[in-house]
């Protein structure tokens, strides 16, 4: 049975891409963003997930305004790069996993919500600068990638409770697939950030640290922030954030936060990052087998699971 294991919630400001692009990552200004993302990528390195899902948002270069799902999910071979106005991004294509993404079609429709299957698509900085900050800058991407787009750039996106149940129904949907692979999901987009009109540069550190704490000890509090209440107090590309809840959803409601970072300014938005385990489950597995525990081979599933909880906490205390 495949297993979400951990999620993972990042910003994904175009200009990280630009920095790595044009390797600007040891200049001063961006090395305090991008020293937030060393011990995420020793802990990625680590973890060797079979398959990431990747909640993104595309920005006008798969979709047009003529057409914009609310929710699109990546079913293809591959997913080129996109031309995002300067050409393409020096980075690998993307390969996807088409038999769990047509899986989690399936299920996830037949479950009442209706994603968009696209065969075909380009991915944008949306999706490739989180995937840069979790993996580095490899030759070729070290797993597969489903990507699931979100429609937050033309009114109405989705709530944020329908994202959250989202996140549920793909839960649902990875448990019912039969194969054992270890999936990590991806939340991306935000924090506050507001990039034209009146309030252009507009940052609101506070809320975004309240929205993290929230992330990990209430999410289901954060399902009943409206868009108002998000564009208000984190400007209008703040509504990025419900993206974050699609992954949210899909693991426990008693997650574990294995690590944070969160700096300001990044271009002119807020950079938050935060990986998340379910504790709950690894810890309740571990304590309900015992004796037959013991003679378990290595790399058995509840080993896997303990060894991903101590790659954790050795991050969280800085020793590797
Ligand atoms: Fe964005």
């Amino acid at each position: 049975m495949a297993k979400i294991i951990a999620g993972v919630a990042s910003s994904h400001v175009p200009a990280i891409g630009a920095a790595i692009d044009n390797k600007q990552t040891e200049e001063p200004y961006w090395q305090r963003v991008f020293s937030g993302f060393e011990k995420s990528k020793e802990w990625m390195e680590k973890t060797k997930p079979d398959v990431c899902i990747v909640i993104y948002n595309d920005h006008a270069s798969a979709f047009s305004v003529e057409i914009v799902p609310t929710f699109a999910l990546g079913c293809a071979e591959e997913f080129p790069p996109a031309d995002e106005g300067w050409g393409p991004r020096p980075v690998p294509v993307v390969q996807g996993h088409p038999e769990l993404a047509s899986h989690i079609a399936q299920s996830v429709i037949l479950d009442e919500f209706d994603l968009t299957i696209c065969n075909k698509m380009e991915v944008d900085h949306g999706l490739t600068v989180p995937m840069n900050l979790l993996f580095g800058s490899p030759k070729a991407w070290p797993c597969p990638v489903i990507p699931l787009a979100v429609n937050v750039v033309l009114y109405p996106p989705p709530t944020a409770h329908r994202c959250y149940m989202l996140g549920k129904a793909i839960r649902r949907a990875v448990e019912s697939y039969p194969e054992d692979l270890r999936v990590v999901i991806f939340g991306t987009g935000g924090m506050s950030h507001q990039i034209s009109g009146p309030r252009a540069g507009l940052i609101n550190s506070k809320f975004d640290k309240a929205f993290l704490d929230n992330l990990t000890k209430d999410p289901r509090k954060l399902t009943r922030i409206t868009h108002l209440e998000l564009m208000r107090e984190a400007g209008a590309e703040g509504i990025e954030m419900v993206m974050w809840l699609v992954m949210r959803g899909a693991l426990d409601d008693k997650g574990d936060e294995g690590y944070r970072f969160y700096t300001v300014p990044a271009s002119n938005t807020a950079v938050g990052h935060i990986i998340l385990e379910p504790k709950r489950r690894a810890a309740g597995k571990s304590k309900r087998v015992t004796a037959s525990k013991a003679k378990r081979p290595m790399g058995s599933k509840p080993r896997r699971a303990a060894a991903f909880k101590s790659n954790l906490q050795s991050v969280r205390k800085g020793k590797r």
